[in-house]
């Protein structure tokens, strides 16, 4: 008879079953050897170390103690293995996290490219609806807009996921936040959910607020779908100093300060079948049209950009579900900076000469059409050196406008020289990727940014905006 515990299991990948011989641990060439060397030492033979490949890790032989056990015991031999179970355990975080990383990719890349075109067909919408139009005409364009919006709803939480959603992170307390969002989630949650919301700690998190209310709304329906809007909700906030990182069991965390939002529902709990597969885009067990399956892959993408990690755990006997999110945590300043002042924006940039920059020729036209619609002189450049030479012949331009991702020398790089060249002018980058480094640059340097699907109405707002607060 031969039997062992957790960790044997565990390391051994093997079920304990009756009948079950210690030799069915290791692959078939080293089976006969450990035969052999266990049935010696049943038979009174001394303790010895034998290195043996297992059948679940064949590349990795262990070193495999085997001692005789005094008559009596109820034993005649024992095998004894190193505890491999946290090795096992962070393997497996890894592998996730890598998997995840991969699909990441792969969405951000189509986001971009349907990005791109949703930008055209929504300027191409706005356009259509100032002109006249039969009112019949007018029904289907709006029609055509709603869908283009949604459209880019869904690539919005694509890029989210691909971890490629431009970001304003804040020095900003969880707790805080989650007070400030209770009335709307009492809304969400409906009059059933009965809602619980508990914060403590000190640590502050380093986030884009916007962000971490999508996080919360988009946990807080899935458990509202869980319970079929009965049931309790418990949403806390709470510091994990460094010390007790380790205990919680979650390898790939560092051992630094952080800052835990847990969202415990009452609901129908998670399949173990199913758990893996959660984070992934469009994974959903809802009904074809209720769920895009986008929720929790975007929720996903935000923690990963904000630095930190998302568990889910069902409770006891497959009922309810924990979601929790750890980030890093912040010492927060005492003397916190002054909010900058309000600019007033004046909405339309009529009458300005705009140097248009962008090398996707749909989107130019689209854009130039819109800014000559509104009154300005525009010229446009397919690249940077088009436009740098444009620079350096025509008169000055009041606003440069162009986008980030550009063959050649990008949007940023020509916005310097351009700042160079014309101090004044008023400076819009755009693009529809958040290349960190890059936006930071331009972030610092004081040009405006506009991500990418955006209407018409917020370029001119941000070509306004450029105009009345120079850099
Ligand atoms: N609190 C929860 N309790 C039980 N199952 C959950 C919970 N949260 C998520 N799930 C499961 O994970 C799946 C994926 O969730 P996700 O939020 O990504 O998509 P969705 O809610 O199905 O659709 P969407 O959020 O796009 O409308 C859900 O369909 C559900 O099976
Ligand atoms: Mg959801």
């Amino acid at each position: 008879m031969f039997a062992g515990n957790e960790a044997m299991a565990a390391t051994a990948g093997t079920a304990w079953r009756p009948g079950l011989m210690p030799q069915q641990m290791a692959v078939p060439d080293d089976a006969p050897v450990l035969a052999l060397a266990v049935s010696e030492v049943v038979a009174g033979g001394a303790a010895r170390t034998l290195r043996v490949a297992l059948v679940n890790r064949p590349d990795e032989p262990q070193d495999l103690r085997l001692l005789p056990f005094p008559p009596g015991l109820g034993a005649a031999a024992m095998l004894a293995l190193p505890d491999l179970r946290e090795q096992l355990r962070l393997e497996t975080q890894v592998k996730a996290a890598a998997r995840m990383q991969a699909v990441g990719q792969l969405a951000g890349g189509i986001a971009h490219d349907f990005n791109n075109l949703l930008t055209a067909v929504l300027a191409l919408t706005d356009q259509l609806l100032e002109q006249e139009q039969r009112e019949a005409d007018r029904d289907a364009i709006k029609e055509i807009r709603i869908n283009g919006e949604r459209g880019a709803k869904l690539v919005g939480q694509l890029l989210a996921f691909s971890r490629q959603q431009p970001q304003q992170r804040n020095l900003l307390f969880f707790s805080e936040l989650l007070q400030g969002l209770r009335p709307l989630l009492v809304q969400l949650l409906g009059p059933a959910v009965d809602l619980v919301i508990t914060g403590s700690g000190r640590l502050a998190v380093k986030a884009d607020p916007g962000q971490l209310e999508q996080v919360i709304l988009n946990l807080a329906i899935n458990a509202r779908d869980a319970m079929s809007g009965k049931g309790r909700l418990l949403i806390s906030v709470a510091d994990v100093p460094a010390a007790r990182i380790e205990a919680l069991g979650h390898a790939i965390i560092p051992i630094s300060d952080h800052v835990v939002l847990e969202i415990t529902d009452t609901g129908v709990g998670i399949p173990p079948d199913i758990v893996g597969k959660i984070f992934e885009p469009f994974f959903t067990t809802k009904p074809q049209g209720q769920g895009t399956g986008l929720g929790l892959a975007t929720v996903y993408g935000i923690v990963k950009q904000t630095g930190g990690y998302i568990f889910a755990k069902t409770g006891p006997g497959g009922r309810g579900t924990t979601f929790s999110v750890y980030l890093p945590g912040h010492e927060m300043a005492k003397t916190s900076a002054e909010a900058p002042p309000e600019v007033a924006v004046q909405p339309m940039p009529t009458g300005k000469r705009v140097l248009l920059v962008e090398d996707e020729p749909s989107v130019r036209t689209v854009f130039a059409r819109g800014l000559q619609r509104q009154g300005c002189f525009v010229t446009t450049a397919e690249d940077a050196v088009a436009a740098l030479a444009i620079l350096r012949q025509s008169e000055p331009f009041d606003v440069l406008v162009s986008d980030v991702m550009m063959p050649g020398i990008d949007g940023v790089e020509l916005a310097i020289e351009a700042a160079r060249l014309a101090p004044k002018m008023g400076i819009v980058l755009m693009s529809g990727y958040a290349e960190l480094p890059r936006h930071k640059a331009a972030g610092e340097l004081g040009f405006r940014f506009l991500a990418k699907p955006f209407t018409l109405a917020e370029l001119f707002e941000a070509i306004a905006a450029s105009l009345q607060s120079p850099r």
